[in-house]
């Protein structure tokens, strides 16, 4: 049908007669000479309709945006003066010969190069937005990196394996989106959060080296960088050990960033500790652009008068830290209340700060709705600990240490980029050794951080049962940027380790068996020392795109609350598939006789009335 693509026109093609395709991206009409933009996945060429060639001229006379067009003509240089060095074609224009309409279009409900469009609407009009040259764009970026993957990958002699999404229902299962059997009347598969225990038991079957670009399912609250759907690029190893798989996953990562868009990352990255990171950046995925750090100073507040700090330092979970800011005593009082608003947003009670005036003069130069409430000792501290000179700012957050690390932490990221404390650069990093396991107040239960396969760290075997908190596994997090990109761990390898973290997190005997029984079975048939990682591949690429959202690099996404608003999923079922599921819905359409026999429950025996089926258009009367 065509000769060349739109935009892959240029001078060389000076001359010749050729044939392009696409959409008509913009029309003008120039008083009796009608211009086409003309559109296709490369790019633009500009198609010159003169009324010479009558038949055309009537055509392109009826183009409207988005017509789907076919062009022949001859390519010419541009008038002088209207070159455009934005396009590649920007140099030459298409004389058109024939014009073609070759299907025509509704009038699209935006324009594709308006700059702000709504997230709605974008959503609803999916088709459109994904013509927009920034979502083309990000689709093929996302091609290249997936490609460049699976390159190293196979290079390094992983084999890509596929998993199944019809999967053991764990009991209890938290988060998994649940499948009906029609089968087997009554029973569920759930559709797997990530590949964990397959990639376990392929390497356990010999296959050494595994991978898989895969979907992964989770029903969790979303945000803007989780999909309830997302795809990883899931990888398992045998016989290599925690300092080998980190090395040849950073490796994966340095490669796929230098194929797909020409960026040189760090050789090696960081290592911290999980203890660190938490310590002076109050989380686990630090953005390690942002230059400022915490100051602890819980120890120093146990004996001041101010209760606001004192409470919180001597509270078994309480943490008192500074955030000092160079510069920051140039804050209006306006700045500083914006702040302390938003760090209530995140959980605060509120936002202390000390203005350093001049650091000489002690208590004198401090200026500070706190500083009458601090001693001279512990004004001393803090200015000795944060390192603060005249001019600058400290901030206090006081409280539960995670609520602390929580909004501090919010704010550092918040000053960091909005006062010139955040270089312009990628900031790989790794973060080690995680605790096993976290409390969980509620139940009082230890439960694993992570997921309970991750391997103690040599040494800590022993803390498993006897001092969980103190068992810290060989875990390991990729960071860029402030994202986590990736997580993994090398395993458990032996039976009974594993039952042992099974043990600290009070599962018993049976319940192992009903939910892990294949795994604890598995691991008695030889299970090699094995381990892994799996990369959020969707975050991966909106990093590389630089866009907030993955939405931004997902084709068919959902909002944030898991509509999918081109299909207008989820929808209900209609009585018949529900019927054939084994399945009655409790709540919803609640039918006017469960309302009635809320209110008299002396009725609820009475045999349920007909009810009219939730797709009441497809369904009649039952
Ligand atoms: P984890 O749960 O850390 O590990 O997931 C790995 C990576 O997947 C990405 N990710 C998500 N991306 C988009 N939307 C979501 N809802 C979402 N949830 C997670 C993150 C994360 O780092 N089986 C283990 C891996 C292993 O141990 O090998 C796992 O799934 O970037
Ligand atoms: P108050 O005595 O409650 O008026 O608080 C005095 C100062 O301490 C104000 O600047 C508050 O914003 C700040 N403040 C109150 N609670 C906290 C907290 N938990 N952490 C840090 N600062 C706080």
């Amino acid at each position: 049908m065509r000769t060349h693509y739109c935009g892959e026109l240029s001078a060389a093609n000076l001359d010749q007669v050729v044939t392009i395709t696409g959409w008509a991206h913009r029309r003008r009409d120039h008083g009796g000479v009608i211009f086409i933009d003309l559109r296709d996945r490369e790019g633009l060429a500009q198609v010159v309709c003169d009324p010479d060639r009558a038949e055309a001229f009537a055509n392109a006379d009826r183009v409207r945006n988005e017509f789907v067009l076919r062009v022949t003509g001859k390519v010419r240089r541009r008038p002088a003066g209207t070159v455009n060095a934005n396009l590649r074609s920007g140099e030459i224009e298409l004389l058109a010969h024939e014009v073609e309409i070759l299907n025509a279009s509704l009038t699209p409900p935006f324009q594709l190069d308006d700059e702000v469009i709504s997230e709605q609407v974008r959503l609803e009009h999916r088709i459109v937005d994904l013509r927009r040259p920034q979502m083309q764009a990000n689709m093929r970026l996302r091609h290249r990196a997936a490609r460049a993957a699976r390159g190293f990958l196979d290079a390094q002699g992983f084999i890509d394996i596929e998993t199944p999404f019809l999967y053991k229902s764990p009991p209890e299962g938290a988060r998994e989106f649940l499948v009906p059997s029609r089968i087997h009347d009554g029973q569920f598969y759930a559709l797997p959060q990530s590949p964990q225990l397959f990639k376990q038991m392929l390497m356990i079957a010999g296959y050494d080296r595994y991978y898989q670009i895969t979907k992964c399912f989770r029903d969790e609250d979303l945000r803007a960088d989780r999909q309830p759907e997302f795809t990883q690029i899931d990888i398992e190893t045998s016989f290599l050990g925690e300092e080998e798989i980190r090395a040849m996953m950073e490796a994966l990562v340095r490669h796929t960033f230098r194929d797909a868009i020409g960026v040189e990352l760090p050789d090696p990255f960081p290592v911290m500790k999980y203890d660190d990171a938490v310590r002076d950046y109050g989380l686990d995925k630090p953005d390690l652009r942002v230059s400022l750090k915490f100051t602890e100073l819980t120890d120093v507040m146990k004996d001041v008068d101010f209760k606001v700090f004192s409470a919180p330092a001597n509270a078994a979970n309480g943490r008192v830290v500074g955030l000092r800011i160079p510069g920051g005593g140039s804050l209006t009082r306006g700045e500083i209340d914006a702040y302390t608003e938003h760090v209530k947003t995140l959980g605060a009670k509120g936002l202390a700060w000390i203005k350093v005036n001049e650091r000489a003069k002690g208590a004198e130069g401090l200026q500070s709705p706190i500083v009458k409430n601090l001693h001279a000792q512990a004004l001393a501290a803090i200015l000795e600990r944060t390192g603060a000179a005249d001019g600058d700012l400290i901030f206090f957050g006081a409280d539960k240490a995670t609520a602390v690390n929580e909004y501090m932490g919010g704010l550092r990221q918040k000053i960091g980029h909005e006062r010139g404390f955040a270089e312009k650069a990628w900031r790989p990093l790794w973060v080690v050794d995680f605790p096993m396991f976290e409390l969980d107040e509620e139940s009082g239960l230890w439960k694993a951080r992570h997921h309970p396969f991750c391997s103690p760290k040599d040494g800590h075997e022993d803390y498993i049962e006897s001092d969980p908190g103190k068992a810290y596994a060989k875990a390991y997090d990729v960071v860029l940027n402030g994202w986590e990109i990736g997580g993994g761990s090398v395993r458990i390898h032996r039976e009974e380790v594993q039952q042992k973290v099974f043990r600290a997190m009070k599962i018993s005997a049976d319940d192992q068996r009903a939910k892990f029984g294949f795994l604890l079975d598995a691991l008695q048939y030889g299970a090699p020392p094995h381990g892994g990682i799996a990369f959020g591949f969707d975050r991966m690429v909106a990093l590389m795109a630089g866009t907030e959202a993955i939405r931004d690099v997902i084709a068919f996404p959902t909002t944030q609350r898991g509509q999918d608003l081109l299909t207008g999923a989820p929808t209900p079922a209609t009585e018949k598939q529900l019927r054939e599921l084994h399945i009655r819905l409790r709540n919803w359409p609640r039918p006017a006789w469960r309302r009635r026999s809320h209110r008299r429950p002396w009725r609820r025996a009475a045999p349920a009335p007909r009810v009219r089926s939730p797709c009441a258009c497809a369904q009649p009367w039952r």
